[in-house]
């Protein structure tokens, strides 16, 4: 049955919510599921924005026809060809054959490589408007936010911007779809910066470009393809994506990230989140191996200070740290300042190949010397990892 929304005059919210979902993009766990936005303007046409992934099509095709009380749809819009959003183009098509496409160049060859699409396709470029009656579109190009082909539209007679994977967030619909009716700071905000750093953080240059254009725009309410709508107080979260997006940290806040195998790195990576802590600035400690990396991603980004705890294992780094070092590197991990502490029985060496990957990042600064742990901390390295402590919490403190 249909469960559609009217969010403003002659705008419904048809999206839905899949609360099964194990792994977003069979990579992020999303525990608190995650929704599927799409949108109808039912000016003197017609307009579709965006459809949804296959989990929740049934009730989209629901929602769609309630919403289009009869009419026939005009135009599909579409902003953003990841199949959480386009699976459905093809059977919307099916549906309502005499539907114009409205997109760019780029969508328009995937929908050819996706469904083999090679009908007719209304092009447009960045700034180009189309008259739906009392509204006008207008098209702003937003590359790389997520994919290169991504774009907004944006109605300046109501300062409605459909912004596609921009300022959404993993976590699903309460019931509610505006941000003003949940607790977003206290529900929602860990999930928006890990969707934001995991799902586009790479591309900071690119969002801080989109984010320039849309300081240009009156913006009343924003309709993003995952999570609520917001309609008030959207400063707010602007001002989160601005910060996110030039890499500056959230908070004066360390984070400590370990990788333990018998219980001694954790021991050496605790006397220095205690100390940091004792001397009065935050600090949390993170089990690599227990903690899923898109967490750890998001938390590095959140702070500003790292530290980076692990064994040294088959030569190298343990494996989970090396797979959090990694992805922290295809993230673009930069300007944060990150400590070194290693462990090894024989020929500890995970210290320098950890300094190998942050190091290369942009504006890192270590602080300290690397501690190096000869399998247990000794009074003589538990001295160094209280220093190093003291160091960082000072650092902080600056
Ligand atoms: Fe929600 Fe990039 O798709």
């Amino acid at each position: 049955m249909h469960n559609c929304v009217r969010i403003a005059d002659d705008l419904f919210y048809l999206g839905g919510n899949d609360r099964r979902i194990a792994l977003f993009e069979s990579a992020y766990p999303v525990p608190r599921g995650v929704s599927y936005n799409s949108y109808l303007l039912t000016d003197e046409k017609t307009v579709l924005f965006d459809t949804v992934d296959l989990s929740v099509s049934d009730l989209f095709f629901e929602n769609l026809a309630y919403a289009l009380g009869g009419r026939a749809l005009d135009y599909i819009v579409v902003h953003h060809m990841e199949p959480d959003h386009s699976a459905a183009f093809a059977r919307v098509l099916e549906k309502y054959p005499s539907a114009t496409v409205v997109t760019n160049q780029k969508v328009a060859q995937m929908l050819k490589n996706y469904f083999g699409f090679a009908g007719e396709v209304r092009l447009v470029k960045e700034g180009d408007t189309l008259s739906v009656g009392k509204r006008t579109l207008s098209f702003v190009f937003a590359p790389m936010v997520h994919w290169p082909e991504v774009m907004f539209t944006y109605i300046p007679e109501d300062g409605t911007l459909f912004s596609a994977d921009a300022f959404g967030t993993f976590g699903a619909l309460p019931g509610s779809v505006f941000a003003d009716e949940v607790d977003f700071e206290r529900d929602y905000l860990d999930d928006a910066r890990r969707y934001y750093f995991n799902i586009v953080g790479k591309y900071g240059v690119q969002v801080q470009n989109v984010l320039k254009k849309a300081a240009g725009l009156e913006i009343k309410l924003v309709c993003p393809l995952h999570g609520p709508v917001w309609r008030k107080n959207f400063g707010w979260y602007l001002q989160k994506y601005l910060t996110w997006s030039a890499y500056e940290p959230e908070e004066k806040c360390a984070a400590v990230f370990y990788a333990s195998v018998y219980g001694h790195t954790q021991n050496a990576a605790e006397i220095v989140a205690s100390t940091i802590a004792q001397a009065g600035a935050k600090a949390k400690c993170y089990d690599v191996s227990v903690t899923h990396v898109s967490e750890l991603i998001a938390e590095a980004f959140r702070c500003s200070h790292v530290v980076f705890a692990s064994t040294t294992y088959n030569n190298g780094v343990f494996v989970n740290m090396e797979n959090f070092l990694n992805d922290l590197k295809a993230h673009n991990f930069q300007n944060r300042k990150y400590a070194l502490v290693e462990n090894g029985s024989w020929a500890p060496q995970a210290g320098s190949l950890m300094d190998g990957f942050l190091s290369a990042g942009k504006n890192m600064e270590k602080i300290g010397e690397k501690v190096t742990v000869l399998s247990a901390v000794s009074e003589g390295s538990a001295q160094s990892l209280r220093a190093l402590g003291k160091l960082i919490a000072e650092d902080m403190q600056k």
